[in-house]
């Protein structure tokens, strides 16, 4: 793989300043975007007055703590416009995110926030590899969503071409990938396996392909998918990082030269680790919730939203901006079977142990009395699909997750094609059981 660290001179003087100096800009913008939100939404003016908390409260960084969370409830209560920070008039753009139940979330940004978040993800496709001139190939879905055009509009930014394919239609994936040669992807992870798979189907070697680099985000991957990914197309896989409440994609990235996790852009956002269950806050190095508050947004300042996701902070390294360890799972992801906590990363890891198997899985929850059972459905390969192996494969895998996540599960090996593939966001978990 090509060594595709930054030279000198192409970084932006905010991503190497001193954390004196982010800290001081931090501050400043902080101050801004409490005020803005009191002053312009009345979802905040009302909840800062019924905390008994003001802006002008804030003295430091760390006064944060003293103002109220914001959920994914809040934006569903106040459906469809309620919490913006301006006019309708004054937004350049809507997304929306599709939730699983009820009203769906509305995001509004206005030029200038549609501008810094190009700005953020042209941040994150050069912290990846990517350069101007780069043929850049979108797989992220284009419309409400805000992978594709978050995407879209940052690669242009950054001087990129852009193909703007969006999901679906695998075949046709793997066609526009070989005729036009892109050098970057931009996808989930999870897709990128369904268009590895129509490589092959197709008799293509995915390692002789033009593409150096997969910019893969929106939903959690392990360590050991990056190296599937990266071995299987000889390219390098780096992750991003973001929600609409928050921004999109963009919020965090890997740098490819270290991958050690997602240097969170802290010129404009705050990131806390909080206790989940009490909302304590944590100290930097120890796993919580994720929680961000939005440093520039005009449209739809965020103070301290709840993003469920669970992480730790740690030091900067390749960029003095601090970084989120990559993402372990959402809290709603979380299942619990006889007292252990289990999350769909944990079986991906230990799939991609077995050399029968293919990384293609979903985890399916029933009860049997009173007891959660997990069965966990995925896939054999082309050259281990007989039913000696495939036996075999299901032993491994069940005996890993025994030893390793400490549940007793239920393997069903299927065969290849035969478990529910994704587009875009795999659906990790099926839950079969009884409704209470
Ligand atoms: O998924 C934005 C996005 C698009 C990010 C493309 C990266 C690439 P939402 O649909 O609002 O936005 O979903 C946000 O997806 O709270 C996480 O649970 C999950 N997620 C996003 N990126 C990652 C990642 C987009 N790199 C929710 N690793 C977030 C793990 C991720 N989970």
């Amino acid at each position: 793989m090509e060594n595709l660290s930054p030279r000198a001179g192409e970084l932006e003087a905010i991503e190497i300043a001193s954390r004196e100096e982010i800290s001081v800009l931090q501050l400043e913008r902080m101050k801004w975007t409490l005020t803005h939100a009191y002053e312009n939404s009345p979802f905040y003016h009302k909840s800062f007055d019924e905390l008994g908390v003001h802006p002008s409260d804030l003295k430091t960084l760390s006064d944060i703590a003293k103002f109220p969370f914001t959920t994914k409830k809040d934006l569903r209560d106040t459906y469809p416009f309620g919490m913006f920070a301006v006019p309708r008039e004054r937004l350049a753009r809507i997304h929306a995110s599709s939730g699983t139940t009820g009203k769906p979330t509305v995001v509004g940004y206005t030029a200038r926030d549609v501008e810094t978040w190009a700005s953020l993800v042209a941040r994150s496709i050069r912290a990846s590899g990517g350069r101007a001139g780069d043929l850049v190939h979108i797989a992220y879905g284009y419309g409400l969503f805000t992978g594709g055009l978050g995407a879209h509009y940052g690669a242009e930014k950054l001087g990129c071409t852009v193909v703007p394919v969006s999901g679906g239609m695998t075949e046709r994936q793997v066609a526009l990938i070989q005729d036009f040669k892109p050098r970057i992807i931009m996808v989930t992870p999870s897709y990128m396996l369904s268009i590895l798979d129509e490589f092959r189907r197709q008799g293509l070697n995915p390692r002789e392909s033009s593409l150096a680099v997969g910019i893969f985000g929106a939903e959690p991957w392990t360590n050991a998918m990056r190296e599937e990914i990266e071995h299987a197309f000889d390219m390098h896989a780096v992750d991003i990082y973001g929600l609409s409440e928050v921004m999109g994609p963009g919020v965090a990235s890997e740098c490819v030269e270290s991958k050690d996790g997602l240097h969170i852009w802290e010129d404009h956002f705050y990131p806390e680790i909080i206790d989940p269950v009490t909302g304590a806050a944590l100290p930097d190095g120890e796993i919580g919730e994720l929680v961000l508050t939005t440093l520039t947004k005009e449209g739809l300042p965020i103070i301290r939203y709840r993003t469920r996701d669970l992480t730790r902070l740690l030091p900067g390294t390749a960029r003095s901006m601090r970084r989120m360890e990559k993402i372990t799972g959402r809290s709603d992801d979380m299942m619990i079977l006889r007292g252990v906590n289990v999350f769909p990363t944990q079986i991906e890891e230990q799939i991609l142990k077995c050399r029968g198997l293919a990384p293609h899985f979903q985890i399916e929850l029933t009860r049997s009395g009173r007891m959660d059972d997990m069965t966990v459905h995925v896939e054999c390969t082309l050259e281990a699909a007989d039913e000696t192996a495939r036996n075999v494969s299901a032993r491994e895998l069940t005996h890993h997750i025994k030893n390793i996540v400490g549940v007793t599960t239920k393997v069903m090996v299927h065969s290849p094609g035969g478990v529910a593939r994704s587009e875009g966001k795999a659906k990790r978990i099926v839950d079969n059981r009884p409704r209470e």
